[in-house]
């Protein structure tokens, strides 16, 4: 399959097929740098043939060898090295290449290569990734055979490493006893039907709940995540799914997923021997009060790409307007709308928040005479207490500012927006 590719500059569609390029060393050449192969260059060149809206739309994007070789050596020290394990989204074969590298080799290359071959399956809708893949990890038999400089060429090597469509293939992925994926981390429409979720949703969600629907119970799953998954409201339900269907998995966090793509990934060895639940965030203690037991915890209603601009007049705040570390702001401007509005006083915190933010909850008391319609960029801390507002309002920004509260959300959220959930659970705590 070939990758189609937009230039820019001209607006013509160009293909770009990855057997052509020359930094695969692909296969005709002799003398071929194999480290060349082994190393980040597959996937530079790649990188600047295929242009970034693409990449994005197909979720191509790879996993550096550091986060490939810690998974894969948690993989293997749960599982042990496995008559065969599957990456059904292949790519360039980063997973498969950090487990192969943890593979024996015999005394002769065409025996590590036909024991490798048995050992290591994966399939990729584009073929020249598959291709890539199998040349990638007879580079690397090569390099540990010592030969580090050599001819390229597959001669029915890797046989089970091939073209295929995930959806078209997921029957098949039953019989593996190890399965090692990081799939497409897009947001899409998807054909399948979901009991979890409707509209667009991250491919990776479907792709893990397919694959979890399908495996055998002796299954283990080491799968690459974006956080979004583990913390995020809107996959409550996927979560609900994933333990309805018998699995639990702890996680780490690692933070974004590399230099080239700017999203938080969190890892998980999901399998039906594990009780732990799934990516369940730390247990409350019920002694504890939290922010809830005195705010209302909301999401703005405003999506400005939707609003119609009908109804009332009402004042209006969104993320840009209201100043980041201010004690308090009167909204100055207004729009017209007929949807739910709030009534000051309340707080505002902003939705996007990073782990690297030094301050993660920035909140801002709303004054108004007026009800105020607020964006969904923002999350809305309405007191239930209406008589004492404002001053549940100073001592819930004293909390929401302080150190624990930025530990708490550090702990609970790798990605990068503040979810209701994790809002209403903040510790109501003065102690620094
Ligand atoms: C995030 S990349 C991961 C590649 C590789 N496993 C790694 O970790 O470096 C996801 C891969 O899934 C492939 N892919 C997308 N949709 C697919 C499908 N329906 N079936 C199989 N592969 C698919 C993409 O071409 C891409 O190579």
């Amino acid at each position: 399959m070939l990758i189609e590719n937009k230039n820019k500059n001209n607006g013509e569609k160009a293909q770009i097929s990855l057997r052509q390029s020359s930094t695969f060393g692909v296969p005709t050449a002799t003398g071929v740098d194999l480290s060349n192969v082994l190393n980040g260059a597959p996937y530079e060149q790649f990188r600047k043939e295929v242009a970034l809206d693409i990449r994005r739309s197909r979720g191509t994007f790879f996993t550096a060898p550091l986060l490939a070789e810690r998974t894969a050596r948690e993989l293997i020290s749960r599982t042990g090295i496995t008559s065969k394990v599957v990456d059904p989204c292949v790519g360039m074969g980063d997973l498969l290449l950090a487990y192969a590298r943890h593979l024996p080799i015999r005394s002769k290359i065409e025996d590590t290569l036909a024991d490798w071959g048995e050992v290591l399956h994966g399939m990729d809708v584009c073929a020249d990734l598959a291709l890539t893949a199998r040349l990638r990890l007879k580079a690397l038999a090569l390099y540990r055979h010592g030969l580090r400089h050599n001819k390229l060429r597959i001669l029915g090597e890797f046989p089970n490493i091939k073209v295929g469509d995930f959806f078209d293939n997921v029957e098949t992925l039953a019989e593996y006893p190890a399965i090692f994926i990081n799939p497409p981390f897009q947001q899409a429409r998807t054909k399948e039907r979901l009991s979890w979720s409707s509209g667009q949703v991250s491919m990776a969600a479907v792709f893990l709940s397919k694959l979890l629907e399908h495996v055998s119970s002796s299954t283990s799953v080491m799968a690459i995540l974006p956080e979004v998954l583990r913390c995020g409201s809107r996959y409550t339900k996927f979560r609900e799914h994933i333990a309805s269907l018998g699995f639990g998995g702890n996680y780490t966090s690692h933070g974004r997923f590399d230099q080239h793509a700017d999203v938080d990934v969190f890892s998980t060895l999901l399998s039906r021997d594990e009780f732990s639940g799934v990516w369940a965030p730390a247990t409350r203690n019920h002694e504890q009060r939290v922010i809830s037991d005195k705010f209302e915890v909301r999401i703005g209603t405003v999506v400005p790409h939707r609003a119609k601009n009908k109804g009332a007049w009402r004042k209006y705040i969104c993320a840009k307007s209201v100043p980041l570390a201010a004690e308090s702001f009167e909204p100055q401007s207004s729009i017209r709308f007929t949807g739910t509005v709030f009534d000051a006083p309340f707080i505002v915190l902003r939705r996007t928040s990073g782990p690297s933010d030094k301050r993660r909850s920035k909140p801002t008391t709303i004054f108004s005479d007026g009800p105020v319609a607020v964006e969904n960029h923002l999350v809305v801390l309405l007191p239930k207490d209406r008589e004492n507002g404002l001053s549940n309002c100073h001592a819930a920004c004293r909390v929401l500012r302080n150190d624990r509260t930025q530990n708490y959300l550090n702990a609970q959220m790798r990605c990068r927006h503040l979810t209701k959930a994790v809002v209403e659970n903040i510790p109501w705590s003065h102690n620094d």
